[in-house]
């Protein structure tokens, strides 16, 4: 039997996808090359933008003709989508044919659920459950491997649904995350360890004893063996002087830091609670160049949040053309349910994104042209 894993979303679903792929792998199930030679096929789905759910619910749309054709096809549908209840609901009634949906905590459940829909029922579990992280991966990255060191986020940016499908912040022991590592490393294929957390920088503030994000770093570093480590995401309000310290000093780490800003405007930073202003920003970008030569920044925006006005998306232009990031991703606002932003008044036209978020990247691309001259 086959099985084929549609990702959507951040690296965070894809490394969930590799756990996804040990759990079919342990039913017996080998990789499909298509869609179209698999048993069962799971979609692991993003919620961050409307657009993301778009891609979703139009392509499991387009699997019931599959499932008229084969009857014993079964779909799975799970992530960041199928935590939301609503969602969930949602996506059991409009398609009738999906046979599981499973939200982000109960994932280790899985392999359960697929035997239960053996005997021909529809299946949906969202909320309840913890996160299992003595499940293992089928890594599919090439010489990179994933690992987790915190599950959640605490932040809650009024845009974002993250803290709703992924629950609240949980680091995972330094013990643990050394021994994965290790391991890792002792099978000879890896060259290089992604760290993924949602807000790596506040790493370890939950554990007893409090370890920091920077004590990991050097730890990772101290073990032997020639590979690379990075990182992501940074927080800019958490992103401490020890982490760039860290970042400077060892070789093994990648000179590489992804530091959202969302904004260059005070009021809209405060409107989306990310707890730092323009100025602690540059701030850390001056840092950053000051003691790591030649660091690759990167970056992301959101245009359009409610009631931005004009000037104010300037001051984002404004932020870009200063720093001169190696890159950034530029996204339109969209409105989450659940989320205080989506409540907010004064939410701007689709319209007006879409020139913002032109002029925005069009901005980008000046800048890198001009910086790859020189
Ligand atoms: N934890 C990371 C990234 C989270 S999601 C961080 O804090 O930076 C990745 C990016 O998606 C965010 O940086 C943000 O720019 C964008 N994003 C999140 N919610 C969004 C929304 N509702 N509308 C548009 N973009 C959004
Ligand atoms: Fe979302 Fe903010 Fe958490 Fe990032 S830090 S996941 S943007 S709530
Ligand atoms: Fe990632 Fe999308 Fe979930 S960005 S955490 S897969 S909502």
């Amino acid at each position: 039997m086959k099985y084929f894993i549609v990702t959507y979303g951040c690296q965070m679903n894809v490394h969930d996808s590799e756990k996804i792929a040990a759990i079919l792998e342990s039913l017996d199930y080998q990789p499909a090359e298509r869609r179209e030679d698999a048993d069962i096929i799971v979609f692991n789905t993003c919620a961050i933008r409307e657009g993301a759910e778009d891609r979703v619910l139009g392509n499991i749309g387009n699997l019931k003709k599959m499932k008229k054709k084969n009857p014993d096809l079964i779909i799975a549908v799970c992530g960041c989508m199928t935590q939301k209840e609503q969602t969930a609901n949602y996506l059991m009634n409009t398609f009738p044919f999906i046979d599981i949906v499973i939200g982000t905590f109960n994932l280790p459940k899985l392999g359960e659920y697929i035997k239960a829909v053996k005997t021909g029922r529809q299946l949906q579990l969202y909320p309840e459950g913890d996160i299992d992280e003595s499940l293992p991966y089928k890594r599919t990255s090439g010489d990179n491997a994933w690992v987790n060191i915190m599950q959640g986020c605490n932040n809650f940016c009024t845009y974002c649904i993250v803290p709703y499908v992924r629950g609240r912040e949980k680091s995972r022991k330094e013990e643990s995350i050394l021994s994965e590592i290790k391991d890792i490393l002792a099978q000879g294929k890896y060259k290089k360890i992604t760290l993924l957390g949602q807000n790596v920088n506040s790493y370890g503030g939950d554990l007893e004893p409090k370890v920091t994000f920077a004590q990991l770093l050097n730890d990772i570093c101290a073990i032997d063996g020639d590979f690379t480590v990075s990182f992501m995401t940074s927080h800019p309000k958490d992103l401490t002087d020890d982490v760039i310290a860290a970042v400077a000093k060892q070789d093994k780490i990648e000179k590489y830091i992804h530091l959202p800003a969302q904004s260059g405007n005070d009021r809209i930073l405060k409107l989306m609670n990310r707890k730092y202003t323009r100025q602690h920003y540059l701030e850390i970008i001056k840092k950053i160049r000051a003691s790591i030569p030649n660091c690759r920044i990167t970056s992301d925006f959101i245009v359009g949040f409610p009631t931005e006005t004009e000037e104010e998306f300037n001051d984002t232009l404004s932020l870009v053309k200063e720093v001169r990031f190696d890159s950034i991703f530029a996204f339109m606002y969209s409105p989450r349910t659940g989320t205080v932003a989506s409540n907010m008044e004064g939410q701007i036209p689709e319209k007006i994104k879409r020139q913002r978020v032109n002029k925005l990247l069009a901005l980008e691309k000046l800048v890198q042209k001009e910086d790859n001259k020189r």
